[in-house]
Protein backbone atom coordinates (compact mmCIF):
# COMPACT_ATOMS: atom_id res chain seq x y z
CA UNK A 1 0.00 0.00 0.00
CA UNK A 2 1.25 3.51 -1.02
CA UNK A 3 0.71 6.26 1.61
CA UNK A 4 -1.39 7.67 -0.71
CA UNK A 5 -3.95 4.87 -0.36
CA UNK A 6 -3.07 5.11 3.33
CA UNK A 7 -6.53 6.00 5.24
CA UNK A 8 -4.73 7.17 7.83
CA UNK A 9 -2.71 10.03 6.04
CA UNK A 10 -2.45 13.16 8.43
CA UNK A 11 -4.35 16.18 7.99
CA UNK A 12 -1.81 18.64 8.18
CA UNK A 13 2.31 18.06 8.70
CA UNK A 14 4.39 21.04 10.06
CA UNK A 15 8.27 20.57 9.38
CA UNK A 16 11.37 21.81 11.11
CA UNK A 17 13.98 22.35 8.37
CA UNK A 18 16.91 21.22 10.22
CA UNK A 19 20.33 20.55 9.13
CA UNK A 20 21.56 22.36 6.93
CA UNK A 21 24.61 23.39 8.24
CA UNK A 22 25.61 20.70 9.21
CA UNK A 23 25.46 18.53 5.74
CA UNK A 24 27.65 22.03 4.19
CA UNK A 25 30.43 21.03 7.07
CA UNK A 26 30.53 17.39 5.97
CA UNK A 27 31.16 17.92 2.82
CA UNK A 28 33.54 21.12 3.87
CA UNK A 29 31.25 23.64 1.85
CA UNK A 30 30.30 26.49 3.13
CA UNK A 31 27.12 26.90 5.19
CA UNK A 32 25.01 28.59 2.49
CA UNK A 33 25.75 25.34 0.40
CA UNK A 34 23.83 23.81 2.62
CA UNK A 35 21.03 25.76 2.22
CA UNK A 36 21.27 25.71 -1.29
CA UNK A 37 20.74 21.76 -0.85
CA UNK A 38 18.00 22.57 2.01
CA UNK A 39 15.90 24.48 -1.04
CA UNK A 40 16.16 21.72 -3.14
CA UNK A 41 14.36 19.44 -0.29
CA UNK A 42 11.63 21.95 0.19
CA UNK A 43 11.03 21.44 -3.81
CA UNK A 44 11.13 17.81 -3.53
CA UNK A 45 9.10 17.63 -0.39
CA UNK A 46 6.47 20.38 -1.97
CA UNK A 47 5.66 18.15 -4.68
CA UNK A 48 5.55 14.61 -2.81
CA UNK A 49 3.01 16.45 -0.67
CA UNK A 50 0.87 17.93 -3.59
CA UNK A 51 1.18 14.16 -5.32
CA UNK A 52 0.38 12.61 -1.72
CA UNK A 53 -2.94 14.53 -1.74
CA UNK A 54 -1.94 16.00 1.51
CA UNK A 55 -4.19 18.79 2.70
CA UNK A 56 -1.85 21.09 4.80
CA UNK A 57 1.77 21.28 4.83
CA UNK A 58 3.72 23.75 6.77
CA UNK A 59 7.87 24.38 6.21
CA UNK A 60 9.67 26.20 9.22
CA UNK A 61 11.80 29.03 6.21
CA UNK A 62 13.32 31.29 8.71
CA UNK A 63 12.51 31.82 12.76
CA UNK A 64 12.31 34.44 14.69
CA UNK A 65 15.53 33.72 16.40
CA UNK A 66 17.71 33.29 13.06
CA UNK A 67 18.55 36.93 12.53
CA UNK A 68 21.24 36.57 15.42
CA UNK A 69 23.16 34.43 12.75
CA UNK A 70 25.59 36.22 11.31
CA UNK A 71 24.59 38.87 8.01
CA UNK A 72 26.14 36.71 5.81
CA UNK A 73 24.45 34.02 6.36
CA UNK A 74 21.06 36.08 6.69
CA UNK A 75 21.78 37.47 3.58
CA UNK A 76 22.29 33.78 1.94
CA UNK A 77 19.18 32.97 3.21
CA UNK A 78 16.97 36.22 2.08
CA UNK A 79 18.67 35.54 -1.59
CA UNK A 80 17.34 32.04 -1.54
CA UNK A 81 13.61 33.16 -0.74
CA UNK A 82 14.11 35.51 -3.34
CA UNK A 83 14.90 32.50 -6.05
CA UNK A 84 12.27 30.10 -4.72
CA UNK A 85 9.57 33.28 -5.00
CA UNK A 86 11.25 33.62 -8.38
CA UNK A 87 11.32 30.24 -9.73
CA UNK A 88 8.72 28.18 -7.96
CA UNK A 89 6.07 30.06 -7.78
CA UNK A 90 4.51 29.34 -11.30
CA UNK A 91 4.79 25.37 -10.62
CA UNK A 92 3.17 25.40 -6.98
CA UNK A 93 0.19 27.70 -8.67
CA UNK A 94 0.07 25.00 -11.47
CA UNK A 95 -0.55 22.20 -9.10
CA UNK A 96 -3.24 24.58 -7.16
CA UNK A 97 -1.62 24.89 -4.09
CA UNK A 98 -2.91 27.90 -1.66
CA UNK A 99 0.32 29.68 -0.27
CA UNK A 100 0.63 31.12 3.14
CA UNK A 101 3.47 33.10 5.21
CA UNK A 102 3.19 32.94 8.71
CA UNK A 103 5.49 35.20 10.95
CA UNK A 104 6.29 38.91 11.58
CA UNK A 105 5.98 40.76 8.45
CA UNK A 106 7.68 44.09 9.84
CA UNK A 107 11.48 43.29 9.09
CA UNK A 108 11.28 41.97 6.33
CA UNK A 109 13.01 43.69 3.10
CA UNK A 110 10.26 45.67 1.39
CA UNK A 111 10.67 43.51 -2.22
CA UNK A 112 10.12 40.04 -0.15
CA UNK A 113 7.53 41.47 1.97
CA UNK A 114 5.64 42.47 -1.82
CA UNK A 115 6.33 38.67 -2.94
CA UNK A 116 4.77 37.50 0.13
CA UNK A 117 2.23 39.24 -0.67
CA UNK A 118 1.71 38.53 -4.07
CA UNK A 119 2.14 34.74 -3.78
CA UNK A 120 -0.64 35.14 -1.44
CA UNK A 121 -2.79 37.05 -3.87
CA UNK A 122 -2.34 35.27 -6.48
CA UNK A 123 -3.17 31.65 -4.64
CA UNK A 124 -6.14 32.74 -2.49
CA UNK A 125 -8.65 31.53 -4.41
CA UNK A 126 -6.28 27.82 -5.51
CA UNK A 127 -8.20 25.12 -3.47
CA UNK A 128 -5.34 22.28 -3.58
CA UNK A 129 -2.83 21.86 -0.88
CA UNK A 130 -2.28 24.39 2.03
CA UNK A 131 1.27 25.55 1.33
CA UNK A 132 2.28 27.76 4.77
CA UNK A 133 5.78 29.30 5.47
CA UNK A 134 7.06 30.25 8.76
CA UNK A 135 9.26 33.48 7.80
CA UNK A 136 10.72 35.76 10.63
CA UNK A 137 8.04 33.14 12.87
CA UNK A 138 8.13 32.71 16.65
CA UNK A 139 5.45 30.84 18.80
CA UNK A 140 5.79 32.54 21.68
CA UNK A 141 5.50 35.99 20.17
CA UNK A 142 2.47 35.01 18.04
CA UNK A 143 0.17 33.39 21.51
CA UNK A 144 1.60 37.14 22.76
CA UNK A 145 0.29 38.97 20.29
CA UNK A 146 -3.03 37.06 20.48
CA UNK A 147 -2.88 37.73 24.28
CA UNK A 148 -2.37 41.58 24.04
CA UNK A 149 -5.24 41.56 21.31
CA UNK A 150 -7.67 40.00 23.58
CA UNK A 151 -6.80 42.04 26.39
CA UNK A 152 -6.83 45.14 24.60
CA UNK A 153 -10.87 44.16 23.19
CA UNK A 154 -11.72 43.26 27.34
CA UNK A 155 -10.16 46.90 28.60
CA UNK A 156 -12.28 48.26 26.17
CA UNK A 157 -15.26 46.69 26.93
CA UNK A 158 -16.01 44.54 23.42
CA UNK A 159 -14.62 41.07 25.52
CA UNK A 160 -15.98 39.48 28.38
CA UNK A 161 -12.89 37.50 29.66
CA UNK A 162 -14.96 34.60 30.60
CA UNK A 163 -15.25 34.58 26.72
CA UNK A 164 -11.82 33.66 26.34
CA UNK A 165 -11.70 30.07 25.14
CA UNK A 166 -8.88 27.74 23.47
CA UNK A 167 -10.94 28.26 20.29
CA UNK A 168 -10.70 32.16 20.30
CA UNK A 169 -7.41 32.34 21.15
CA UNK A 170 -7.14 30.21 18.19
CA UNK A 171 -8.80 32.87 16.16
CA UNK A 172 -6.00 35.26 16.96
CA UNK A 173 -3.24 33.37 15.60
CA UNK A 174 -1.39 33.44 12.46
CA UNK A 175 -2.86 30.19 11.31
CA UNK A 176 -6.00 30.74 12.06
CA UNK A 177 -8.28 28.72 9.39
CA UNK A 178 -5.48 25.68 9.52
CA UNK A 179 -6.60 22.73 11.50
CA UNK A 180 -3.36 22.00 14.13
CA UNK A 181 -0.74 19.89 12.39
CA UNK A 182 -0.94 16.16 13.33
CA UNK A 183 2.62 15.39 12.53
CA UNK A 184 5.77 17.77 13.45
CA UNK A 185 8.61 16.46 11.62
CA UNK A 186 12.42 17.98 13.12
CA UNK A 187 14.97 16.48 10.91
CA UNK A 188 19.16 16.12 12.10
CA UNK A 189 18.60 14.33 15.44
CA UNK A 190 17.83 17.69 17.38
CA UNK A 191 14.68 16.95 19.61
CA UNK A 192 13.26 20.71 20.26
CA UNK A 193 10.48 21.95 19.22
CA UNK A 194 12.33 25.76 18.96
CA UNK A 195 9.77 28.09 19.48
CA UNK A 196 7.75 26.33 16.19
CA UNK A 197 3.92 26.36 16.48
CA UNK A 198 3.48 25.83 19.83
CA UNK A 199 -0.03 26.49 20.79
CA UNK A 200 -0.93 24.69 17.48
CA UNK A 201 0.91 21.40 18.54
CA UNK A 202 -0.76 20.77 21.98
CA UNK A 203 -1.57 17.09 20.18
CA UNK A 204 0.69 16.37 17.40
CA UNK A 205 2.89 13.79 17.00
CA UNK A 206 6.43 14.17 16.88
CA UNK A 207 8.96 12.70 15.16
CA UNK A 208 12.22 13.53 15.45
CA UNK A 209 14.21 11.62 12.31
CA UNK A 210 18.07 11.54 12.08
CA UNK A 211 18.62 12.94 8.66
CA UNK A 212 19.69 16.25 7.55
CA UNK A 213 17.55 18.32 5.94
CA UNK A 214 19.34 18.53 2.23
CA UNK A 215 19.26 14.55 2.42
CA UNK A 216 15.48 14.49 3.15
CA UNK A 217 13.55 13.96 0.28
CA UNK A 218 10.26 12.10 -1.63
CA UNK A 219 11.15 8.68 0.35
CA UNK A 220 12.08 10.02 3.94
CA UNK A 221 9.06 11.82 3.64
CA UNK A 222 6.78 9.33 2.70
CA UNK A 223 8.95 7.03 5.56
CA UNK A 224 7.47 9.73 7.57
CA UNK A 225 3.84 9.46 6.63
CA UNK A 226 4.35 5.54 7.21
CA UNK A 227 5.43 6.03 10.81
CA UNK A 228 2.55 8.59 11.64
CA UNK A 229 -0.10 5.88 10.04
CA UNK A 230 1.14 3.33 13.39
CA UNK A 231 0.56 5.94 15.86
CA UNK A 232 -1.95 5.98 18.27
CA UNK A 233 -3.76 8.94 18.94
CA UNK A 234 -5.52 9.24 22.52
CA UNK A 235 -5.93 12.98 22.42
CA UNK A 236 -6.02 12.59 26.25
CA UNK A 237 -8.72 10.23 25.93
CA UNK A 238 -8.68 6.11 26.57
CA UNK A 239 -7.73 4.21 23.89
CA UNK A 240 -10.87 2.35 23.48
CA UNK A 241 -13.08 5.67 23.50
CA UNK A 242 -10.68 6.48 20.39
CA UNK A 243 -10.99 3.39 18.60
C1 LIG B 1 18.28 24.92 9.63
O1 LIG B 1 19.55 24.46 9.27
C2 LIG B 1 17.61 25.57 8.54
C3 LIG B 1 17.33 26.91 8.46
C4 LIG B 1 17.74 27.87 9.48
C5 LIG B 1 16.62 27.50 7.38
C6 LIG B 1 15.78 26.60 6.54
C7 LIG B 1 15.95 27.07 5.18
C8 LIG B 1 15.91 26.31 4.07
C9 LIG B 1 15.58 24.89 4.09
C10 LIG B 1 16.23 26.89 2.74
C11 LIG B 1 15.33 27.98 2.27
C12 LIG B 1 13.88 27.67 2.39
C13 LIG B 1 12.93 28.09 1.51
C14 LIG B 1 11.52 27.84 1.82
C15 LIG B 1 13.23 28.76 0.25
P1 LIG B 1 20.79 24.96 10.12
O2 LIG B 1 21.47 26.02 9.34
O3 LIG B 1 20.36 25.37 11.48
O4 LIG B 1 21.65 23.66 10.18
P2 LIG B 1 22.66 23.23 11.35
O5 LIG B 1 21.83 23.06 12.59
O6 LIG B 1 23.22 21.94 10.85
O7 LIG B 1 23.68 24.31 11.46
Amino acid sequence: MTVGECSNLPRHVAIIMDGNGRWARRRHLPRQAGHVAGVNAVREVVRAACDIGLANLTLFAFSSENWKRPAMEVGALMGLFRLYFRNDMKEIVERGARVRIIGNRTRVDPDILQMIEEAERSTLGNTGINLTFAFDYGGQEEIAAAARELARAAAEGRLDPEAITPELVSSRLFTHGLPEPDLVIRTSGERRLSNFLLWQSAYAELLFVDTLWPDFGRKEFTEALEQFSHRERRFGALPEAVA
